[in-house]
């Protein structure tokens, strides 16, 4: 089947870029992306494509190019299902908030929802595409919702995780590692497989486009972000040990990283890992292995997030430590609050836990960061439930600018790599600060002896 209409559901962090990328370079399709959230779609269509609602390097000239050509943004979401061949689902899947499998298991009440939309409006055969990060088996049920409720007309499931990581979301669509596609073994199956393939073929050479089952392709997201997360809790395990020994965490990493086994990439100790999928991912497995009976591997894989746990409280506890055992009305400033640079999501930021617990502690917290607003992380507080909104309000200032919200501090701590952090004028932000000054930089971003020689008590993550 040769495709030329594609909707896709969800115009969010993940649906957005992508479906950005694919009308860029299939001009000859026309994309269709739809969201219930008619703020969000308003943005995206905001005639300014600077301000479309999210930040990615290099995302809004790729919006400026295809909008309008062939790339559309709309709240009629039945409309975009009923032309469609085929239909992307890209809604978020948050772990559960209620019920069975709370705290664990994944919701999947939007993508039900979306099935039975999809069931409902439906006249044509379509292929229905998985693009959320979902539990192993999620196409069952979703085929199941499909083939039970609609009008007699054929669907094809594929799974088509997507692996691309925010802040270099553009970069990772428009040259994957992979791409990887599940689909059913029969032959209207594997029709369905090829005019996936047809699409990315239009810029991924076919070498790098891997067709499996389905649940082959959804099992693999899971893993490949399992591993990436245990790789951060295992260098910043590491980090700790490094502290009490005297080593230091980045020459470990770089000693470790250039076994050609093991690889230089993502050993970088931190404050701790953020982001909607790697947390999320990990507690669903969990939960999968649990039902299952697997007890053994459950417990092996939440250690990564008790250690990612570890990492945030330890962070906080020495930034209290430090500040001889009391930050109760001192002023600490946080840069950064996104879950890492380039990005506007604070979705898990280590920030946000990091606040909480200095704000427990009586703090008064100071914010800047290049693209986090004051209101989002008012709130990523307010979601936590540990007080009441106002208290929230009372313990946090938000500055435009980094050198006023150092102003008056007893201590800086880096929550985010922002880029910008690196070139400030450190010896005005020292002489602006409360004696003695600290920095704690959870990201290991800035000149330890370059801060210390200005006067700076300096604190990285395992050095
Ligand atoms: C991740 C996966 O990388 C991506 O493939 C998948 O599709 C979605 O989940 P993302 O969460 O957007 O992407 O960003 P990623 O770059 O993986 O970073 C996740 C978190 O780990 C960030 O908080 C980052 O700061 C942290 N991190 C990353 C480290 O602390 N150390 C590292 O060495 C790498
Ligand atoms: P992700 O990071 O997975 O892209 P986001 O939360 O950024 O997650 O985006 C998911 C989007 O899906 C949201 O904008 C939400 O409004 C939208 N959404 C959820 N359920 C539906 C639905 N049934 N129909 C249309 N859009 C939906």
């Amino acid at each position: 089947m040769k495709i030329t209409k594609i909707c896709c559901i969800g115009a969010g962090y993940v649906g957005g870029p992508t479906m950005a990328v694919i009308a860029q370079k299939c001009p000859h399709i026309q994309v269709t992306v739809v969201d219930l959230n008619e703020q969000r779609i308003a943005d995206w269509n905001d005639p300014n494509p600077e301000n479309i609602p999210i930040y990615e390097p290099g995302l809004s000239e790729i919006v400026a190019e295809a909008r309008g050509r062939n790339l559309f943004f709309s709240t009629d979401v039945d409309k975009a299902i009923d032309e469609a061949q085929m239909i992307f689902i890209s809604v978020n899947t948050p772990t559960k908030t209620y019920g069975k499998g709370k705290g664990m298991a994944a919701d999947l009440k939007y993508i039900e929802l979306c099935a039975r939309q999809i069931a409902r409006v439906a006249k044509q055969n379509k292929i229905v595409v998985e693009k959320s990060t979902l539990p192993v088996r999620t196409a069952e049920a979703i085929k199941s919702i499909l083939d039970n409720t609609g009008n007699g007309v054929q669907f094809q499931i594929l799974s088509n995780p997507e692996f691309l990581a925010e802040g270099t979301a553009v970069t990772d669509l428009l040259n994957p590692d992979r791409i990887l596609i599940g689909g059913d073994t029969t032959e209207e199956g594997e029709e369905a497989i090829n005019a996936l393939v047809d699409v990315y073929s239009n810029w991924v050479s076919r070498d790098r486009i891997l067709t499996t089952n389905v649940w082959s392709s959804e099992l693999s997201k899971l893993t490949a972000n399992a591993f990436l997360a245990q790789r951060i809790s295992s260098i910043n395990a590491m980090s700790e040990l490094c502290e009490k020994t005297g080593a230091d965490v980045n020459e470990v990493a770089r000693a470790i990283g250039m076994d050609s086994r093991i690889g230089p990439k993502f050993l970088k100790a931190s404050v701790g890992f953020g982001g909607s999928c790697f947390q999320k991912d990990i507690l669903n497995l969990v939960y999968i292995a649990k039902s299952y009976g697997l007890n053994e591997v459950a417990d092996y894989w939440e250690q990564v997030i008790i250690m990612n746990d570890h990492q945030k409280r330890r962070f906080s506890n020495k930034i209290v430590q430090t500040l001889y055992n009391t930050v109760a009305d001192k002023k600490i400033t946080f840069l950064g609050w996104a879950f890492k640079k380039d990005t506007n999501d604070t979705r898990e930021s280590a920030a946000i836990y990091v606040a909480d617990d200095l704000i427990n502690e009586q703090a008064k917290i100071s914010v800047f960061d290049p693209k986090v607003s004051k209101n989002k992380m008012l709130n990523d507080l307010d979601y936590l439930e540990t007080r009441i909104s106002q208290e929230n309000i009372d313990a946090l200032s938000v500055f435009e600018n980094a050198y006023e919200a150092c102003k008056g501090a007893h201590a800086i701590a880096i929550l985010t790599e922002w880029d910008e952090f690196t070139t400030y004028d450190w010896k005005k932000i020292y002489d602006s600060m409360h004696k003695p000054a600290f920095v704690f930089d959870g990201r290991n971003i800035l000149n330890a002896k370059q801060l210390e020689s200005i006067g700076f008590v300096y604190n990285g993550i395992g050095s």
